[in-house]
């Protein structure tokens, strides 16, 4: 048996968060740290990830790998380096998201495009690409670990948000979590997702300053969401704690889809 001690740590295993510059993607990457993985952010400002790194260095190594996801030669760039600096990827994060509101009747293809690209496309690709990297260390005793970042939206229809693509974007990638758990786990690769609720980040925080009290009122434990709240589940379900977890979405969100 596994000391308590031990049972959420993942020392020596290295991790990709995308989008850990940020929100949820930095919350997260800077759970892996404290766990004891090392962990390489990605987001589009070569910048932004060398802030993160070094703000993160406190916690443990963490390495900064600018990229766009969103466009394929980018997606076989990341894969290529990481091929060459590690010998294998045990934690990958698909956390990289956006968002597009407009009401319905004059909802723009661009507003499609860009968030199944980003929401979807890339992280299909993203993983396909890893693959290789996500086989190499992963046993049955230890299997590799991809966390889908999806969220509550694609669970229920929102009350307050007009955002049709995401919804749909959201919805899908849960199905793609269980559609890859189910012929990953050959592979000894589990593959979950975790569906937030509000959480204070760049994406939430217009929406929060316009309408916090609404926002609010539809959360039955009345706040929103904290580090320790989404380091805990992502480091749950990347360490021996989660290790005979696959193909679920858990959803952090203090209530909104378990007590509707
Ligand atoms: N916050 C919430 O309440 C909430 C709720 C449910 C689900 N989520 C999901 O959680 C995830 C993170 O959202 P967040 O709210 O934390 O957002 P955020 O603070 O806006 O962070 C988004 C991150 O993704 C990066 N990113 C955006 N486009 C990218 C691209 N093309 N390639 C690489 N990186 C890219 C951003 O960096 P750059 O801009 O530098 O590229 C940033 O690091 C998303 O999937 C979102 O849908 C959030």
């Amino acid at each position: 048996m596994t000391s308590i001690q031990q049972l959420f740590r993942v020392d020596g295993k290295v991790a990709l968060v995308t989008g850990g510059t940020s929100g949820i993607g930095k919350m997260i990457a800077t759970a892996l740290l404290q766990a004891g993985a090392k962990v390489y952010v990605t987001s589009r400002k070569a910048a932004a990830c060398d802030a993160t790194a070094s703000e993160l260095a406190q916690f443990g190594p963490c390495v900064p790998l600018p990229a766009d996801i969103s466009r394929l030669e980018e997606i076989r760039r990341v894969a290529d380096h990481l091929g060459k600096t590690e010998s294998a990827l045990d934690i990958l994060v698909n956390n990289a998201g956006t968002t597009w509101g407009a009401p319905i009747e004059s909802f723009p293809e661009a507003g499609w495009d860009k968030v199944m690209d980003l929401n979807l496309k890339s992280v299909f690709f993203l993983t396909q690409a890893l693959l290789p990297l996500l086989k190499k260390r992963a046993a049955a005793q230890s299997p590799s670990s991809v966390v889908n970042i999806g969220s509550i939206d694609g669970l229920h229809v929102s009350a307050v948000f007009d955002a049709v693509s995401y919804a749909v974007s959201k919805s899908g990638l849960h199905q793609m979590t269980r559609v890859l758990a189910s012929r990953l786990v050959k592979d000894n690769i589990r593959v979950n997702a975790i569906a937030p609720g509000a959480f204070t980040s760049k994406m939430l925080a217009p929406m929060l300053d316009r309408m916090e009290e609404d926002i609010l009122a539809t959360i039955p434990m009345r706040r929103v969401g904290e580090q320790d709240d989404i380091g805990g589940a992502a480091v749950f379900l990347c360490s021996r704690a989660g290790a005979y977890v696959t193909g679920v979405v858990l959803p952090v969100d203090g209530g909104v889809t378990g007590c509707g």
